[in-house]
């Protein structure tokens, strides 16, 4: 299938259906990167590489007379450090005797059946025969830390994983300052770089631009994935479309502090490394111990962006998501935030509870505000019992009713945090990362419990456990509210203090696996003030994501736009809210909500008993239309019709079943003019050859004439009027 070995030439090739890629073991060692790239037949690309004497590009020892081979030029899978690549280097060590250099050279390879697994992370899975893995061991021989290179080829995916270990095989010790999952050399090119950068209530906003002759950084040093900069990047060339031109995607599979480097170099080659931020890190691998990087997904298309995010898509849904959620239905809901913040007792939530079951709608969710002393967002978190105020019978009575009205009920929580004005911070202040001595900072006023702990995981797990086993909760939205800082923890010594972030990071993990692990059938919506921790690790636990905390339809559309480059539109939160919006104080029709909404996973947040009998109807008839469309939306393929970042007079994307059958086509008009330009559009994903009607018309369009002619809409009138056009193929007339 997927990985081959040439002796004589010493290739290793791996393949997936349209893609090839290529590494050579070089003389001496040296594990060279040949070609990452379009399908070609197996054939030895080494006739592409010619050395060049470089000025102050020097050879390695061994080739002293040979001034060509410079691991300062040669394209590598994963550099070494300190003896001579004065690129970007993957890993960065100090040495038992303070030196701080790594020389990797290669000692051998297995090819394994199935996909390897990260100890303590999520990482992508096989599901039985699809996967492959290649492991390159290489070693530096005066240290002797191994470096073993994990690579997974997902072959109809068109996807490559990549991870890296690292084991000390000496007998000193060896400070790790920097390890990065991956590193890619591609040859030079005209690359644009795309990345997605934000801030809070604006999350993946799109940047596109030509690489500078520098190193660029896309980084977070938040302890999480963050909403200003996501762990994901495209190299395209510069003229790659939607439909055209070769990407290369790059997403780091981790929740943590990470950092893309683009460096693109002396000869114009550029080099992507990729992994868990170096600052603040350090870890200390003892004799005979071994870390593990997070994974990294690569996947590359020679058609276009389109084809390259179907292969995120597909990837994440498939072969990231787990559990009972990751392909079943999953339920409309109706969650109170915006309907009441912290301000509800259990008849306003009964109310708002058989309004939205008289809608259709199939899950509430009783959002922050139940437990604890909380009526605001300064106290309380950590205490996870009811708030006998607000629920004077408890949840029980309240999650009974609920289900008695036909609806699921769930819950929202975070976990991660610890207010100082709680029961918990009382008991045990020294469980919030703080450092002795220092005031900390207050994000959103509260701490961050130090989930590098066993014994507060423990706890956590104790108490949300009991919560889950005693009440019919089958839905946890679970949320994060601040960024790490003051990053220590009491139980380690000082020089294991650059451990911590990481091992937050893993304690998150293993209180979610644990979790779920219990609570198989619970749905996990992850939540981190909105998308700030939207990530394919999250993914792994919780199949959805609240994508944004600005709910506006017409500011969402744009967020949903940038997500969906890497990210399935199964795995996007997404809700109708009332307008005029909280964040904005925009006015948009619910029409136009409804239809935004429902390029994710859709549900309300507003409070039902306002709307209007003529909104209610409304409202009956956005939840009929989205189960209608479920699988369509859900399953089908996503196709980006127009660019919002540049500020259109409309905006346009459009669902597509992957036979042919079926299309979803939505667009919303951003600015409303007097003898308007007349908006026309491709439709994409279509039967060429198949005839179709628009549903409700009688018009019949052939396929090809609508891929390529496309389609006119009327004028439309209003502020931020939507459309949505459903295509059915139909026999020919
Ligand atoms: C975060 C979430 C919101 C809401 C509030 C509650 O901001 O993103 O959806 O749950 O917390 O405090």
């Amino acid at each position: 299938m997927g990985i081959n070995y040439h002796e004589a030439e010493r290739l290793l090739t791996l393949e997936t259906r349209s893609t090839a890629y290529q590494m050579k073991i070089a003389p001496m060692g040296i594990l060279c990167h040949q070609y990452y790239g379009r399908r070609i037949r197996a054939t030895d690309l080494s006739y592409l590489d010619r050395y060049y004497d470089r000025g102050f590009s020097g050879p390695l020892y061994e080739y002293r007379r040979d001034r060509t081979p410079s691991l300062d030029t040669l394209p590598q899978e994963y550099t070494s450090c300190g003896v001579g690549d004065y690129r970007i280097n993957s890993i960065d060590v100090i040495n038992a005797d303070g030196s701080q250099c790594a020389d990797f050279r290669y000692v051998g390879h297995e090819i394994r059946a199935g996909k390897y697994a990260i100890p303590g992370m999520p990482s992508v899975y096989d599901n039985g025969g699809e996967m492959e893995t290649l492991i390159v061991t290489l070693q530096d021989p005066v240290t002797r830390l191994t470096l073993r290179l994990y690579y997974g080829v997902l072959y109809e995916r068109d996807v490559i994983t990549r991870c890296a270990e690292l084991i000390n095989e000496g007998t000193e010790p060896i400070v790790l300052n920097k390890a990065a999952s991956l590193c890619l050399d591609l040859p030079c090119g005209d690359w644009d770089l795309m990345h997605f950068y934000g801030r809070h209530c604006l999350e993946r906003q799109v940047e596109r631009s030509p690489l500078p002759h520098s190193i660029q950084t896309i980084s977070s040093t938040r302890g999480m994935t963050s909403h200003h900069h996501n762990c994901f990047a495209i190299l395209c060339d510069h003229q790659a479309t939607e439909d055209d031109g070769a990407c290369c995607g790059m997403m780091l599979v981790y929740s943590g502090s990470h950092k893309i480097e683009i460096e693109q170099d002396q000869m114009e080659s550029v080099r992507v490394v990729m992994g868990i931020h170096d600052q603040q890190f350090s870890w200390r691998l003892e004799a005979g111990a071994s870390f593990f990087t997070p994974e990294c997904i690569l996947s590359y298309s020679a058609d276009g962006l389109a084809q390259l995010s179907h292969n995120f898509h597909d990837t994440l849904r498939h072969n990231v998501c787990r559990g009972r959620w990751k392909l079943e239905r999953r339920p409309v809901l109706i969650n109170s935030w915006e309907a009441t913040y912290c301000d509800f007792d259990d008849q306003k939530i009964l109310r708002i509870a058989r309004q939205a079951a008289a809608l259709g709608v199939e899950l509430f969710v009783l959002d922050d505000g139940w437990f604890g002393v909380r009526d605001d967002d300064n106290q309380g978190l950590g205490d996870w019992y009811v708030n006998r105020r607000k629920l004077p019978d408890g949840l029980a009575p309240v999650i009974r009713q609920i289900n008695e009205m036909g609806m699921k009920f769930g819950l929202w929580m975070e976990p991660e945090m610890v207010s100082e004005d709680s029961d918990l911070y009382r008991a045990h202040p020294d469980w919030a990362l703080t450092v002795p001595g220092r005031k900390p900072m207050m994000g959103r006023n509260q701490l961050a419990l130090d989930l590098s702990r066993q014994d507060v995981r423990d706890y956590l797990y104790g108490v949300l456990s009991d919560l889950l086993r005693e009440n019919h909760i089958e839905y946890i939205k679970w949320d994060m509210n601040r960024c790490i800082s003051d990053v220590f923890s009491r139980l380690l010594p000082s020089g294991r203090q650059g451990e911590v972030g990481h091992r937050y990071v893993l304690g998150v993990y293993d209180l979610l696996e644990r979790l779920t692990g219990e609570f198989p059938d619970i749905l996990v919506e992850n939540c981190a003030g909105g998308g700030g921790r939207f990530d394919a690790a999250m993914l792994a636990f919780s199949p959805q994501i609240w994508c944004s905390d600005d709910t506006d339809a017409v500011e969402r559309v744009r967020i949903q736009y940038g997500t969906s480059f890497g990210y399935p539109v199964s795995t996007m939160g997404s809700h109708v809210s009332a307008s005029p919006n909280h964040q904005t104080g925009r006015t948009t029709p619910l029409h136009t909500r409804g239809i935004v909404a429902m390029s994710g996973t859709f549900g309300y947040e507003l409070d039902p008993t306002t709307l209007t009998e003529a909104e209610r109807e409304e409202v009956r008839r956005q939840i009929a239309d989205f189960k209608r469309y479920y699988w369509l939306i859900q399953d089908g393929r996503y196709y980006r019709l127009t660019d919002p970042m540049k500020r259109n007079d409309f905006d346009a994307w459009q669902f597509a079943a992957r036979d042919g059958s079926e299309a979803l086509l939505n667009l919303i008009v951003n600015r409303t003019q007097a003898n308007a330009q007349q908006f026309r559009i491709r439709w994409k994903g279509l039967d060429p050859d198949g005839f179709y009607r628009i549903e409700g018309e009688d018009t019949l369009f052939t396929g090809d004439a609508l891929m390529y002619g496309g389609y006119a809409f009327p004028l439309m009138s209003g502020d931020y009027p939507a459309v949505q056009l459903h295509l059915v193929r139909v026999e020919e007339a």
